[in-house]
């Protein structure tokens, strides 16, 4: 018993295994995209799946490739190694690869797979072609979107240059509509690609805002359809998936491929082996197993229309297809002579009526008179605005500033006499006032839309405004550390008008930085996309630069840098300065720590990536800060010391009268003596200020209070000569002058612990020792 169940177990075992060895089909199927496309390769795998369960087919694979190179490198190893029976060769994509592969192996013993390729060429021993109506399909399309169509407008929306046959199935789309309404009126866009979902989109908004209610595609996917019923409008499937499987009722009509009816014959002729009926075409058929379109109508479709559409099949498959009204017309024989098409021949059909093969009918591509080509569709791009509220934030802001340096400016000019502006030189402050000006328009003007003038524009006003400020700055310090760090303590006077050549030049370098970059930099506002978190459809006006352009900033940046440690080093030259009108080094040392610390935020916030808007942000909000801050540092302690002080300066020779005589230099201002202000050196001057510099020079007399402030302003001849009061009092002043001689004599040594420079203490003491 045992054995015998042993032995059918054998039996059983060994028949499994020569069933097994039974060679099985194998099939394999390429695509060009996934199969959840809702389009054509949908349909070829539903096609594959029917084959396969109908002939119990285990291996049928899918491949998804298209190219020439890319199916050569991945199919060619499957049919090697595989032993596949048959390769379905979907797209006009796989065409040459699979031709090629075919052509290898056309006669080999070994490799006897059978490829199945689209077209309609002569096939060979491996080769099976299979063509299909398209412009069947799409001349019956048209005919239903005219019969529906209310507005009697429709439109169309193609890949255009991208597809091979260009618009050939535009027109005849068209001309099934024109069959049903000569006057239908047709707009059509390209838009480049079988597969562009945004532009196809805005593209249908498009032709349906222009009135058009039905909008027919040569396109891989449903967009004009999606968009068509977002609308409200009903959609048409016309690529070949039953797109009422999917929208229902929104979709009125649709025509689906049944690649089953053909692939299925296929797979089993080359089953068994005979392959002779290799080339085949698929279109409207009476034969319901080779009628290739499956049409679906929505219910809203009316019976008129129903059978109007059937009469036009019954039609398209009665006749040949030679004579089909996409072939054959009466624009034709005009059209073909005018682009070069050669007329065939067709039985049964005379002028007027023209027909042309199926060759020149891929050839067309100008429209016919009639259609309406719209051309490439180009998305309309959105501008991105600088946010407004910031505009005004930055506008109001600086607006606001600029009234409060105006009137700084105002009272400068109001308070230039007294010690405090004057010590400052009231011109140079209202300069630099000037050029905080000139940066706040730069920055109202940098937050502004950008234009080619504006983007020129802000950088020549915010680096003149600059240049103007720190030149200004620079200069007007640069005169006090001439006049009190001299080493034989001469008087030296250095008029306004000695200093302007100074700040002209520093101006006219800034010009010249800007004439090259404006000249060879290219700067001009561009439209940019793709830039920070703009959308696709979305773009910004900037401000863009060559890279001649951006050395050239680069370098008038350093400009800026060289600048400005000039402007320290001086304000390190005059730290020694005791008279606080007249000392800046702390103002100039404070401007620095406020751009410092705003170069510290900035950098790292320049490099690290953010977007064009917060840049601006960022650089105006410097731009303010550093200009504001400079602005206050410098003027508020000169504006609080006219309000404190008045007419009085911090220091003692303030409060004499200005011709009166003191060596502002070795003034050891210390705050904290009650008693006579005692000069350091005692090298005091008997003589009246006057301008006559040569006499001074010659006396070797110090630099006089009066003397230093006199230098700051144009008008101190005229103030002196017309000063009543100070020729009343010529007399005092040798007196005085006397007395202070004697003061300072006293308290050398004293004087001689102040903060000078021991140098300058030697220097003191020689000087000291010629007096008496
Ligand atoms: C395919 O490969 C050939 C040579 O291997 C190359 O010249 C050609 O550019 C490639 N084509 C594409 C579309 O990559
Ligand atoms: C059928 O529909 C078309 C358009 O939708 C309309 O023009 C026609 O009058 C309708 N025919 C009937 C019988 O309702
Ligand atoms: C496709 O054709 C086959 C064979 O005629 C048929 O069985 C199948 O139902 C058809 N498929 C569709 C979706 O109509
Ligand atoms: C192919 O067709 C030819 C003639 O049409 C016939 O002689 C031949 O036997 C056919 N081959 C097969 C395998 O059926
Ligand atoms: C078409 O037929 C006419 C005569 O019927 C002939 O003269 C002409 O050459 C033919 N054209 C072609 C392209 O065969
Ligand atoms: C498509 O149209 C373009 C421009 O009209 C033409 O150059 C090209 O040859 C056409 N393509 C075909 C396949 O006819």
């Amino acid at each position: 018993m045992k054995k015998i169940i042993f032995s059918l177990f054998l039996i059983l075992f060994f028949s499994i295994n020569i069933i097994r060895c039974q060679k099985e089909f194998k099939m394999l199927t390429l695509l060009t995209a996934q199969v959840d496309d809702l389009g054509f390769n949908n349909m070829i795998n539903q096609g594959r799946i029917e084959v396969a369960k109908d002939m119990k087919i285990q291996d049928s694979r899918l491949l998804v490739v298209d190219g020439l190179n890319d199916t050569l490198k991945y199919l060619l190893p499957i049919v090697q190694n595989e032993d596949l029976d048959l390769v379905i060769c979907s797209s006009q994509g796989h065409l040459q690869a699979c031709k090629a592969i075919a052509d290898m192996y056309a006669n080999s013993p070994t490799i006897k797979t059978q490829f199945l390729v689209r077209g309609s060429s002569q096939s060979t021993t491996n080769l099976i072609y299979i063509s299909y109506n398209y412009a069947s399909a799409n001349y019956i399309s048209g005919y239903f979107a005219a019969l529906y169509s209310n507005t009697g407008k429709i439109g169309f929306v193609s890949p255009g240059a991208a597809a091979k046959n260009n618009d050939s199935f535009v027109y005849a789309f068209w001309m099934g509509a024109r069959q049903v309404n000569p006057n239908i009126e047709f707009y059509y866009y390209n838009i480049g690609n079988f597969l562009d979902a945004d532009k196809t989109v805005a593209a249908t908004n498009d032709l349906l805002d222009m009135g058009c209610d039905i909008i027919g595609n040569t396109l891989d996917d449903f967009s004009t359809g999606d968009a068509s019923i977002a609308r409200g409008f009903p959609a048409i499937g016309t690529n070949g998936f039953p797109q009422r499987h999917v929208f229902g009722e929104n979709v009125i009509f649709s025509y689906a491929y049944n690649w089953t009816k053909f692939f299925l014959p296929i797979a089993q002729s080359v089953k068994s082996g005979n392959t002779n009926n290799s080339q085949w075409y698929a279109d409207f058929n009476f034969d319901e197993n080779k009628n290739f379109f499956h049409l679906d109508y929505g219910f809203e479709v009316n019976q008129t229309i129903l059978d109007k559409m059937n009469m036009e099949l019954d039609y398209l498959k009665r006749t040949s297809r030679f004579s089909h009204p996409y072939y054959c017309n009466d624009l034709l024989p005009q059209y073909a002579k005018e682009n070069g098409l050669p007329l065939v021949n067709v039985s049964g059909i005379s002028l007027p009526i023209g027909c042309i093969s199926h060759a020149s009918f891929l050839k067309i591509n100008k429209p016919f008179p009639g259609m309406t080509y719209l051309g490439n569709y180009n998305i309309k791009l959105v501008e991105v605005e600088f946010p407004q509220s910031v505009q005004y934030g930055f506008s109001i802001t600086t607006g606001v500033l600029i009234a409060i340096t105006l009137i700084m400016m105002l009272g400068i000019v109001k308070y230039k006499s007294t010690p405090s502006i004057r010590s400052a030189s009231p011109i140079f402050l209202n300069f630099i006032l000037a050029g905080g000006i000139i940066v706040y328009i730069g920055i109202i003007v940098w937050v502004s839309t950008p234009s080619n003038h504006q983007c020129n524009a802000r950088l020549w006003l915010v680096t003149l405004g600059f240049s103007t400020l720190i030149g200004s700055l620079v200069v007007k310090n640069f005169r006090i550390w001439l006049i009190f760090d001299n080493p034989e303590l001469k008087s030296i006077s250095i008029t306004n008008y000695q200093l302007f050549p100074w700040v002209g030049a520093c101006l006219v370098i800034n010009i010249i930085l800007m004439s090259i970059l404006t000249s060879v930099g290219d700067l001009k506002e561009i439209d940019a996309n793709g830039i920070d978190s703009l959308g696709k459809y979305e773009f910004m006006k900037v401000c863009k630069m060559n890279q001649a352009g951006a050395s050239t900033l680069y370098t008038i940046l350093a400009y800026f840098a060289a600048l400005l440690l000039v402007g320290v080093f001086v304000s390190w030259k005059i730290r020694i300065v005791d008279i606080q009108e007249f000392n800046e080094s702390k103002a100039i040392a404070n401007t620095l720590y406020a751009i410092s610390f705003c170069l510290f935020v900035i950098v790292p916030l320049m490099i690290s990536p953010q977007d064009k808007q917060s840049e601006t942000i960022v650089l105006c909000t410097a731009g303010l800060f550093i200009t504001t801050a400079a602005l206050l540092i410098v003027f508020t302690p000169k504006f609080w010391r006219v309000f404190t002080l008045g007419h009085s300066g911090t220091n003692d020779m303030f409060r004499k009268k200005q011709s009166n005589v003191a060596t502002a230099r070795a003034e050891s201002g210390s705050k904290s003596s009650s008693g006579p202000k005692l000069n350091r050196r005692g090298n005091l001057v008997s003589d009246e200020f006057t301008d006559t510099e040569t006499s001074i020079s010659e006396k070797k007399v110090n630099v006089v209070a009066g003397a230093v402030l006199a230098e700051f302003t144009d008008d101190t001849v005229s103030e002196f000569e017309d000063n009543s009061i100070e020729q009343e009092n010529d007399n005092d002043e040798n007196n005085n002058n006397n007395n202070n001689n004697n003061n300072s004599n006293n308290k050398n040594d004293i004087n001689d612990s102040n903060n000078m420079s021991s140098n300058n203490e030697e220097k003191q003491k020689e000087v000291e020792e010629e007096k008496p």
